[in-house]
């Protein structure tokens, strides 16, 4: 055998679900380095289905760049030619998994959400109303998911997290469990004490996303934000986390700085994997106070869903050593990206200027703190009528301009193709 193929020894792949008697099955993403096989077993073990578990440490697992080609060109199917492959056919014959991770920041850490961030292929692109909010539709079947962690793990946090992402994915949460010598952080809720900090005159922003600065949608955010602070005098430098080679940089400004916004998209219900392994990168202790803010979007235009990402923001400040200055939250960015298309543009260049006014709304106030912060992200839920109609009417109005921009991406296949 050669090395490495106890990543993934103990199952034969069979085309229908379960293992080759037919029996359930449940995989084990074990991201954690060392063998833990004894202790994931000995917690697994009064679940009643077969688990076969995969330790990723020794795969080789890139993170989402989020470059949307298991959607709109290769249905299914990642553009990263890694192992992770491996991982899809897995979960194609899989009731569900676990993740087991090593936790940092009180949530799992980055190489735990990387196995997650590459889930997308398991959804696809159309939306439909499902549990009364807007979901990708499964390409698969449902699966199960829950969350096995090493360390100090904000416990409350993470069930949330992993009903969350289950019901994504169609299924239910099987519980959030710590390995023996873990721990659960108190404070759930990250509550701040909000300390005075001058108005800004500069401020360093962050693009969290792992999309490149020219097709995300954070960018096009952040630059219709920064219209708004320059108009009131404020200087600004932006580094995007999409490109390593800023990474040095970044890492500087943020430590040096007194002002700072993270601005970064929803991936799977919390921050992108690489946004998460940036801040792993930081200094633990900090030399001045700072106030940390955030900008947060997402697909879905729904604010409820983005609540999740916004407790975990505000508990993550004052990790960082950083006063909480609060999170603008925001759905509905997907299109920005395709502002090429007119009517896109005609439809995206209001949400860009608020984005704007609430740059100038930051210049005034130093913060998100604010009224008009809080009304920005809009309704919580779409409407009764609007979900209701939305299975009915909407969804096919929406799939069809789905299919148009596969097929200018040159998508041959159907968007709800099943490649394994
Ligand atoms: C891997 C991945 C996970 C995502 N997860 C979510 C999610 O949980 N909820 C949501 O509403 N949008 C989600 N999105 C959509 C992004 O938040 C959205 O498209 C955003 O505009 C991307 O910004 P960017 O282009 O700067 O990366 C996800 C996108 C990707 C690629």
């Amino acid at each position: 055998m050669k090395k490495g193929d106890s990543r993934h020894a103990s199952a034969t792949l069979s085309t229908s679900r379960g293992n080759d008697n037919g029996e359930k099955m449940t995989l084990v993403l074990n991201t954690l380095e060392g063998d833990y096989s004894e202790q994931i077993k000995d917690l697994l073990a009064a679940k009643g289905s077969e688990v076969e578990i995969v330790n990723t440490a020794e795969m080789k697992i890139m993170h989402c760049a989020g470059c949307n080609i298991c959607w709109l060109k290769t249905p299914g199917v990642c553009a990263i030619k890694d192992d992770y492959e491996i991982i899809l056919k897995k979960l194609v014959v899989a009731d569900g998994f676990w993740v087991v991770a090593d936790t940092k920041f009180g949530f799992i850490d980055y190489r735990g959400k990387r196995v997650l961030d590459r889930l997308v292929p398991m959804l696809n692109m159309y939306i439909e109303i499902r549990d009364g909010w807007e979901r990708h539709q499964l390409r698969y079947h449902p699966l199960n998911f829950g969350v096995i962690y090493k360390g100090n793990g904000n416990k409350e946090l993470l069930e949330e997290w992993s009903e969350r992402v289950a019901m994504n994915l169609g299924g239910h949460s099987l519980g959030v469990f710590a390995l023996e010598e873990s721990q659960t952080s108190a404070n759930a809720n990250g509550d701040v004490t909000e300390t005075a900090t001058p108005l800004p005159e500069h401020v360093v922003i962050l693009n969290g996303s792992p999309r490149v600065k020219k097709n995300s949608n954070t960018n096009k955010i952040i630059d219709s934000f920064s219209e708004g602070l320059q108009e009131a005098g404020i200087t600004h430098k932006l580094y995007s986390l999409s490109n390593r080679t800023e990474w040095d940089e970044a890492r500087e400004a943020f430590m040096t700085n007194d002002n700072i916004i993270i601005a970064l998209p929803l991936f799977v219900e919390c921050l992108p994997s690489l946004l998460f392994e940036f801040l792993s990168t930081l200094p633990t202790e900090r030399k001045q106070p700072a106030k940390l803010s955030f900008i947060l979007h997402s697909g879905f235009d729904e604010g409820h869903q983005l609540r999740l990402g916004e407790k975990f923001l505000k508990t993550l400040a004052p990790q960082l050593g950083c006063s909480y200055g609060g999170t603008l939250v925001k759905g509905g960015s997907f299109m920005l990206r395709m502002r090429d298309n007119s009517y896109i543009k005609k439809m995206t260049d209001k949400m860009l200027a608020t984005y704007a006014s609430m740059g100038l709304s930051f210049a005034h106030n130093g913060n998100f703190l604010t009224t008009d912060a809080q009304k920005f992200t809009g309704s919580e839920q779409n409407p009764w009528l609007g979900r209701s109609l939305f299975n009915l009417v909407i969804y096919r109005i929406v799939k069809r301009n789905f299919d148009r921009f596969a097929k200018e991406w040159g998508c041959t296949r159907p968007l709800d193709d099943k490649p394994y």
